[in-house]
């Protein structure tokens, strides 16, 4: 286990070029290969309670902030979705509802732990014949170049090695005029409410991982990594920069969430 944690001299820039050799996991400093497999272990780890943990420590607001990410995509009946980094098929399953029975959502995912435990969910909803499951890595999107109406990311964009190249492999895979979507986690802009946050992130729920998942590092990672991930302006710049126009962004809940959503020109 990589063991360089310094927090004094943490900067955004978590996501090395292709060139780089380190890179961070949470607050640590690692090698760049190691990172796949870092993150694939943290979510073995944490996929059985993943669903609990989330519900318990957002007090539920999770579905509320996946429910208005999906519908500002604006997704037609007859899309074709894909969820990177999908995990257990939130996402998907509001847009599976979007899309209809003449659509398909594809949950993708590295890590077939994570979309085996959504399962139960996807069969329970009357949306299971519209949901496929493909295991890949999101930096090298196992779909065709033009080829689908939308693109989502729901909390799993800071978890890649190469970020960038996440975000290419989604605006490869989207046609002309789809849609992106990118979820994620971003520090609340009032000063008393980021204080509030901050001791809630760093310390409550580090504890209540370690009581209710068995790890207290699985979800020290959490808030460490969300720290590192760059701004909402900033990710805006980015979008656009990759080739996304209209690119815009809603902060959730005094900006503990960001969905920014864009078009691929
Ligand atoms: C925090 S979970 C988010 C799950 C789901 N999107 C949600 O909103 O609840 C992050 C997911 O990203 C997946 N993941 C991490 N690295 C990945 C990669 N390189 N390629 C595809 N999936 C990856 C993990 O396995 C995990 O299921």
């Amino acid at each position: 286990m990589p063991s360089e944690r310094s927090t004094a001299t943490v900067s955004k820039a978590q996501h090395p070029s292709q060139e780089s050799h380190t890179t961070h996991f949470g607050f640590l400093h690692i090698p760049v290969e190691q990172k796949v497999n870092l993150v694939r272990r943290h979510f073995n780890t944490v996929a059985y309670r993943y669903d609990f943990m989330n519900t318990l420590l957002s007090f539920g607001i999770h579905y509320a902030w996946k429910q208005t990410a999906v519908d500002l995509m604006h997704l037609k009946p007859g899309d074709q979705v894909i969820d990177v980094c999908g995990g257990t098929a939130d996402l998907a399953l509001n847009a599976a509802n979007k899309v209809g029975p003449a659509g398909k959502v594809f949950l993708y995912d590295i890590n077939w732990a994570m979309m085996v435990t959504g399962k139960p969910k996807v069969n329970a909803s009357p949306f299971s014949e519209n949901i496929v499951y493909v295991q890949g890595d999101a930096e090298k999107i196992s779909f065709a170049d033009n080829s689908l109406d939308g693109a989502m990311v729901g909390f799993g964009i800071r978890n890649l090695t190469h970020m960038e190249q996440g975000f290419r492999e989604m605006h490869r895979v989207l046609k002309p005029g789809g849609k992106i979507m990118c979820l994620e986690f971003s520090e609340p802009t009032p000063p008393w409410f980021k204080a509030l946050y901050d001791f809630y992130s760093f310390h409550i729920m580090p504890a209540v991982g370690k009581v209710l998942a068995g790890s207290r590092h699985a979800y020290t990672y959490l808030p460490e990594s969300i720290r590192l991930f760059p701004g909402p302006e900033e990710l805006k710049s980015m979008l656009e920069a990759m080739g996304f126009c209209q690119v815009f962004y809603q902060r959730l809940s005094r900006g503990i969430s960001v969905v920014h959503v864009g078009t691929k020109g």
